[in-house]
């Protein structure tokens, strides 16, 4: 993974989650004694105090730039007050133990488990070989589906794994945010499987992953579904009108516009006053139209996926033309008692 796209992740997690997942990596987990240990916050956290703790009793704590050490730990610890990162050096067995950092502005907990193993114990090789502690980088993130392309309203799972990685942990990111559960949205196994109940049209993704443990990282490729749905939300117009809404005079254009929301896109039929037109396609094309066609009009969808169709009809008036009704107007003003019952006709 590229740093950049490390730096986004981050950023996002910080937005979106608040500081409550903050968690503490360690820079070695076990560490060895007479090392030099770090706790370091991630997502990075910008706290302006707080304290360090081992078990229950406290390391340190600060405030702004000022920090105070407790005497059992003088002399071997600072903490960034940046960053809140711990430094703890000079390890001895005894600095093992359940360390956690602790801050009300912003509110903040998180502690990780650090284990201190003696200089021999910690080089051993059957020490590493046998202890699943020993961290292992993850490698190779890799999300996958068995329905790459489901029915809208279906469940789907979505699997995060890994080729090598010592106990990983996984985030999933949908386009820019955080997956957390919800009622349409499930975790299992380590969260290292998504399931949607229910999946949408909306649910376009790009879906991610991202596998971490205490020792590195990986995001895996973007995934998108091609969720299939519809016919629905069919909808016509005419030069861009409502047909319901507007006439229009004989003579002119027309030109039928027929929408409708479907996945894959649906296959558009016309038909007039029950009768299929040989026209197939998103807009019906009338040429120097007479009032004759006027009439029902009627577009039917068909997703040859979902094999579901869904039609609209909407009648469209043609009325004479303005200079005919011009015409009939200067004819009928001497008579024009009789005006209101011939428009009627008109
Ligand atoms: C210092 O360490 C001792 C023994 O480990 C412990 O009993 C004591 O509470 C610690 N003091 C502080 C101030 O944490
Ligand atoms: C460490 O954090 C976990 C989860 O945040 C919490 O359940 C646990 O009580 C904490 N342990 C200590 C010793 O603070
Ligand atoms: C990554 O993992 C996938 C599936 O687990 C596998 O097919 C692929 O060969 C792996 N690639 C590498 C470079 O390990
Ligand atoms: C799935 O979602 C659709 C609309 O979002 C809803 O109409 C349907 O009842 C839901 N089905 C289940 C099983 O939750
Ligand atoms: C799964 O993710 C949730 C947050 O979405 C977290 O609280 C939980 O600890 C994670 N579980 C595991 C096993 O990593
Ligand atoms: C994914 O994001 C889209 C757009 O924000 C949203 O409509 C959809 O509900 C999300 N789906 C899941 C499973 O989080
Ligand atoms: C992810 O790994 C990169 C190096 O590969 C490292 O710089 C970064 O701090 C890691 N981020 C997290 C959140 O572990
Ligand atoms: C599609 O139709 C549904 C109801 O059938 C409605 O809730 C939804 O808002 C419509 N969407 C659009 C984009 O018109
Ligand atoms: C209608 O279309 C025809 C041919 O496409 C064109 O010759 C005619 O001028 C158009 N009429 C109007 C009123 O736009
Ligand atoms: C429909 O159109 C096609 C080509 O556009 C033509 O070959 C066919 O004869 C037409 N059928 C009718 C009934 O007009
Ligand atoms: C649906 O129609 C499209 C284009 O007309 C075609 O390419 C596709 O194979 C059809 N699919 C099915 C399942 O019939
Ligand atoms: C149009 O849709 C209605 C229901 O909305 C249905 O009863 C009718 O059969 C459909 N017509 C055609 C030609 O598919």
């Amino acid at each position: 993974m590229e740093r950049g796209q490390v730096a986004v992740l981050l950023l996002l997690l910080l937005s979106i989650q608040g500081l409550s997942a903050v968690r503490v990596l360690p820079s070695s987990n076990p560490a060895a004694a007479g090392d030099t240990l770090t706790l370091s916050l991630w997502p990075a956290a910008d706290l302006k105090g707080g304290s360090w703790a081992i078990g229950d009793s406290l390391i340190l704590t600060w405030l702004g730039d000022q920090q105070a050490v407790f005497p059992n730990h003088s002399g071997r610890v600072a903490v960034n007050v940046r960053t809140a990162a711990l430094t703890l050096s000079s390890l001895t067995l005894e600095d093992s133990g359940v360390y956690a950092v602790h801050s009300s502005d912003p509110p903040l907990r998180a502690n990780a488990s650090i284990t201190v193993l003696g200089e021999t114990l910690y080089r051993g090789s059957s020490y590493r070989t046998t202890n699943a502690s020993i961290q292992k980088p993850v490698l190779n993130v890799t999300l996958g589906t068995k329905q790459s392309r489901p029915l809208e309203s279906s469940p789907v799972a979505l699997t995060c794994s890994v080729s090598s990685g010592s106990s990983p942990s996984f985030l999933w990111f949908n386009g820019s945010s955080e997956v957390t559960a919800h009622h349409r949205v499930a975790f299992s196994d380590g969260n290292s499987t998504l399931t949607i109940l229910n999946v949408s049209r909306y649910d376009g993704g790009p879906f991610r992953c991202f596998a971490f443990n205490p020792v590195s990282n990986g995001t895996s490729k973007p995934f998108v579904f091609t969720v299939i749905y519809g016919p629905d939300n069919v909808t016509l117009t005419v030069n861009d009108q409502h047909a319901a809404a507007a006439s229009f005079v004989s003579g002119s254009n027309l030109t039928v516009r027929c929408s409708a929301q479907s996945g894959p896109p649906a296959l558009l039929h016309w038909a007039f006053e029950g009768h299929f037109l040989n026209t197939t396609g998103p807009s019906l094309e009338l040429v120097h139209v007479n009032q004759e066609q006027s009439g029902p009009y009627s577009c039917l969808a068909f997703n040859n996926e979902t094999n579901r169709s869904n039609n609209i009809t909407e009648y469209i008036l043609i009325t004479k033309s303005q200079a005919t009704l011009l015409k009939l107007h200067v004819w009928l003003f001497p008579v024009m008692p009789w005006f209101g019952c011939l428009l009627s006709n008109v």
